[in-house]
């Protein structure tokens, strides 16, 4: 009987990446398959995320949960992001973990497990040019890796403190793969990296070729079968006029955009050291939208940054009404370990913070609301990727809207055309028109 793997995955994208990764080697090298029940398993992994102080308190109480409940004999490890700022500290605290393998270590799976209590969280190994086993969960669409770590040093981030400098991978490995993934059906690539439009400034080898992230997503749309690519996450800074022409015309590219604002106000901005203003911010949705009239744009916001005071806030609100995005992810500002934010002084009180995430959250809402009620009798192409429940199919439209129609398998990795019928606050009803 093969032995079994339970993992669970927290965080970005980048994350459940890094966790295929772990799954292949373990099935490959050690002939894991996984499990959904980890009281049955031989290996719990739980690959983590240390953005903000919550998931990390979560930890703990969760490892004292599979450790009491675990199958006689099972391991236990701890990877991703909150292994590599904790390291060792985790054992300490947890005694009974097995291994802790940190974010830019996960080809290192396979070897840690046969080395009890191994530590191994070296944030400038190098696995850019690594070959990992192929595994990826779905099969219509595939997660790539186009850098790791991150240059940038936003004072709120712990992310170049986890996952180290940044190392773009050369772009015959990222061509070679997504080919591998079309050959296996995939007609969708999400590329992924801290900031993917900062790609080519740094590889492994000094001799690699200068190639930019436009350069990327031109090779990369020539590979025939490769109907759509995506990416996560670009940075603002670095949205310059030729990327964003290559975005709105290569058809290849889907026009969703992930612009990650933080702040409206560039006082904040400068104080959270991201190198732009809020009038670059909205200079470059607006050459987006002229450029690209359907593109549907997503973005971040943290509230309550050190020093935020309500103009600084208004600021925020003021982006909002005007860009209108079609998707935020929001959150109050979280003091982390290792960045420079870490010691501002001029903490915003927690009643104001919960007050403007609330604010915003509910004038997001609205304007959601208005949005997604012209989204009715319209058509879109939307790729079919999941079973949903209740006999419904769900895909995305190319401009990232999700959409069910009723169906089976025989809809999973095919473009239907689909009229909407009905509008939900997160996913949309219709029916096959084409
Ligand atoms: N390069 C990645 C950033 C990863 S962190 C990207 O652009 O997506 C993902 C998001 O978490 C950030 O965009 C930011 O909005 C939020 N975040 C990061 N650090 C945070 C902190 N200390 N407190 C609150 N939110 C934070
Ligand atoms: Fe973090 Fe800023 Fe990089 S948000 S991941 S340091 S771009």
């Amino acid at each position: 009987m093969s032995k079994k793997l339970f993992i669970e995955t927290l965080g970005c994208a980048m994350n459940s990446r890094d966790s295929e990764h772990m799954i292949a080697a373990l099935k490959e090298k050690e002939g894991y398959e996984t499990t959904d029940d980890f009281k049955s398993a031989d290996l719990i992994l739980i690959n983590t995320c240390s953005v903000r102080e919550k998931p990390v308190a979560k930890l703990f109480s969760e490892l004292g949960v599979f450790n009491k409940k675990k199958k006689e004999g099972a391991k236990i490890g701890v990877c991703g992001c909150t292994a590599s700022h904790l390291g060792e500290e985790i054992i300490k605290r947890a005694p009974y973990v097995s291994f802790v393998l940190g974010a830019r270590n996960v080809s290192k799976i396979a070897e840690v497990l046969h080395r009890d209590k191994a530590v191994e969280v070296d944030i400038n190994y190098d696995e850019s040019e690594f070959a990992f086993d192929d595994f990826r969960t779905s099969p219509y669409k595939a997660y790539i890796n186009i850098s790791i770590g991150c240059d940038k040093q936003c004072t709120f981030c712990i992310v170049p403190k986890t996952r180290g400098d940044e190392i773009s991978i050369p772009d015959d490995l990222i061509i070679n793969e997504a080919r591998k993934a079309v050959e296996r059906g995939a007609k969708e690539m999400f590329l992924l990296g801290q900031n993917v439009n900062n790609y080519g400034r740094r590889f492994s080898s000094s001799e690699h070729e200068k190639v930019n992230f436009t350069e990327l997503l031109r090779r990369l749309s020539k590979i025939e079968g490769l109907e759509r690519i995506r990416f996560t996450s670009p940075h603002p800074f670095h949205m310059d006029d030729e990327f964003i022409e290559e975005f709105a015309n290569n058809p290849k590219i889907c026009k969703s955009m992930h612009m990650p604002l933080q702040s409206g106000s560039t006082k904040v901005l400068r104080e959270m050291k991201r190198g732009y203003s809020k009038e670059w911010f909205l200079n470059r949705v607006e050459k987006l939208r002229a450029m690209c009239p359907q593109v549907s744009i997503s973005t971040d916001i943290i509230v309550a940054f050190p020093g935020e005071s309500d103009a600084d806030f208004e600021d925020t609100i003021d982006v909002m009404k005007q860009v209108r995005f079609d998707q935020i992810f929001s959150f109050k500002y979280s003091p982390r370990p290792e960045t420079e934010a870490e010691h501002f002084t001029n903490a915003v009180e927690p009643e104001t913070a919960s007050e403007r995430l609330s604010y915003l959250q509910a004038l997001n809402t609205a304007i959601l609301d208005e949005k997604n009620a012209q989204q009715l009798d319209k058509i879109y192409t939307v790729y079919f990727e999941d079973l949903h429940t209740n006999g419904y199919v769900a895909g995305r439209t190319d401009n990232n809207f999700v959409v069910k129609v009723k169906g089976s398998e025989e809809l999973l990795g095919e473009f239907k055309d689909v009229k909407i019928t009905a509008i939900g606050r997160t996913i949309l009803t219709g029916e096959i028109v084409a």
